[in-house]
C-alpha cells in the first residue's frame, strides 16, 4: 500500500496544498520552518489520529481558521480509497472514503507509518511509562485485542486504586477485580512478549549492519510483575503477594501498568555508557525492527516518515539506511538540502517554501 497524494486545507502553514507522491521515495526539501515536519505530522496524524508533536488537536488548523481538512488517497494492488479527517472546534470528523466513521479505533491502522526523528532517542532517558506508551500504542494499532485488554485493565486499575484509598478496604472486592484483571494482564504479557520476541530477532543484526560494530544488543522487558512464567494463577499470587503493600500505600504496586523495556547495548544499560551516536543508531534499529515487525503481523508493509533523520547520519550510515528502507517501502523523508546519499537513487523531489509546492 503506499499513499498517492495528500490534499491540506487550512492544516499549519499549509492554506491548500494538493501534491502528489510516488510508491518508493518521496524527499521533501526545504529551509527551516517551511513546513516540512507539518507535512510528515499531517500524513502521521492520518494514520494515528493524533499528532507526535502535541495532544492539542486545535494546534494544527491554522491560525485565524476554523477547521482544517487533511485527506490521503490510498493505492493498495488495484483498490484505491481515501481518508479524510476534518478538525473543527468541537473535535474531529474521521471518513474512510465517504463513510464516517464514529470510532477512532476503526480508523487507527488503516494507513500504518513508522516515524523516525531526531526526538525519539530521548524515550531511552524517560520514564518508564514514556517507553511503555510507546510499546502500547504500537500494539494497540496492530490488534484491536490488545487496545481491548490494554482500556479493560486500565478501568479495573482505577477501579482499585479507588478501594485503596477507603478508609475501610473491602478485601472481597479486591479479590474479585484481581481476579478480572489477571485475564486481561495475561493477554497483555504474551502480546508484549512476543513482540519482543520478534524485535530482539532483528535488532542486533540491524544494528550491527548499520553501524558496523559488532557489539550485542537487547531489549529486555521488566514486566512490572515479578514472574517468570504467564499465566493467571501465577499473576493472581503475585498481586495477593503485593497486597498489605498496595493497602499501605493505598495503590497498586505491580502489574503491566508499571512494565517497562530497557535497551541493553554490550550488555549494559544503553543508558550507562552508549555515546549519543550509538543510540541514535540503536533507535533506528529499534524502528527497523518494529517495521518488520508491523509487515510480519499484518502482512503489509508500513510507511516510513523520516523527519530530518539523514542530517544526523555520516554518509555511510544514510547508505545503510537507505538500503533497509527503500527495500519495497514507500519513504518520505524531509531534509534541508539534497544529500550526496540520494543523488543517485530515483525520487521525487517536491521542495517546499512557506507552505507551498516550490516548482
Ligand atoms: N497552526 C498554525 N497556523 C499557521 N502556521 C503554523 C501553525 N503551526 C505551525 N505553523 C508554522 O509552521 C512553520 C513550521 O513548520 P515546520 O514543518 O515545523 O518546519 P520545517 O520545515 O522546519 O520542518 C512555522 O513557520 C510555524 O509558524
Ligand atoms: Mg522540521
Amino acid at each position: 500500500m503506499y499513499i498517492k497524494s495528500l490534499r491540506l486545507s487550512h492544516y499549519r502553514n499549509y492554506q491548500e496544498l494538493q501534491v502528489s507522491f510516488q510508491p518508493n521515495i518521496n524527499v521533501i526539501v526545504g529551509k527551516n520552518a517551511q513546513g516540512k515536519t507539518n507535512l510528515i505530522e499531517a500524513l502521521y496524524y492520518l494514520s494515528l489520529c493524533r499528532s507526535f508533536r502535541t495532544s492539542q488537536d486545535q494546534a494544527l488548523i491554522q491560525n485565524g481558521e476554523e477547521y482544517a481538512d487533511l485527506v490521503c488517497w490510498l493505492k493498495e494492488e488495484k483498490q484505491e480509497s481515501y481518508l479524510r479527517c476534518i478538525l473543527h472546534e468541537k473535535g474531529k470528523s474521521l471518513f474512510i472514503g465517504k463513510t464516517n466513521i464514529s470510532k477512532t479505533s476503526e480508523f487507527i491502522g488503516r494507513l500504518n507509518v513508522v516515524l523516525f526523528s531526531p526526538e525519539d532517542i530521548y524515550i531511552f532517558s524517560q520514564a518508564p511509562r514514556a517507553r511503555r506508551k510507546f510499546m502500547d500504542q504500537e500494539l494497540m494499532k496492530l490488534s484491536k485485542k490488545y487496545l481491548f485488554h490494554l482500556t479493560r485493565y486500565n478501568t479495573l486499575l482505577k477501579e482499585r486504586n479507588v478501594l485503596l484509598k477507603k478508609a475501610s478496604i473491602d478485601e472481597t472486592m479486591l479479590d474479585i477485580l484481581d481476579k478480572q484483571m489477571v485475564t486481561s494482564e495475561v493477554e497483555i504479557l504474551k502480546r508484549r512478549s512476543s513482540f519482543l520476541k520478534f524485535i530482539n530477532q532483528e535488532i542486533e543484526r540491524l544494528f550491527q549492519s548499520l553501524s558496523g560494530m559488532k557489539l550485542r544488543l537487547q531489549v529486555v522487558m521488566n514486566n512490572g510483575i515479578e514472574v517468570d512464567k504467564i499465566d493467571e494463577e501465577i499473576l493472581l499470587k503475585a498481586h495477593l503477594f503485593s497486597r498489605q503493600k498496595d493497602i499501605e500505600y493505598h495503590i497498586t504496586n505491580v502489574g503491566i501498568h508499571r512494565g517497562d523495556i530497557q535497551f541493553r547495548l554490550a550488555d549494559n544499560d544503553i543508558l550507562l555508557s552508549a555515546s549519543q551516536g550509538q543510540k541514535r543508531l540503536v533507535m533506528i534499529a529499534f524502528k527497523l525492527a518494529i517495521l518488520h515487525y508491523i509487515e510480519f503481523i499484518s502482512k503489509r508493509k508500513a510507511v516510513v516518515l523520516l523527519d530530518d533523520v539523514l542530517s544526523e547520519l555520516d554518509l555511510e550510515r544514510q547508505k545503510r539506511l537507505l538500503d533497509v528502507v527503500k527495500n519495497g517501502y514507500q519513504c518520505f523523508i524531509t531534509t534541508t538540502y539534497l544529500p550526496d546519499s540520494l543523488k543517485l537513487e530515483k525520487l521525487n523531489c517536491i521542495s517546499i517554501q512557506d507552505g507551498k509546492v516550490k516548482i
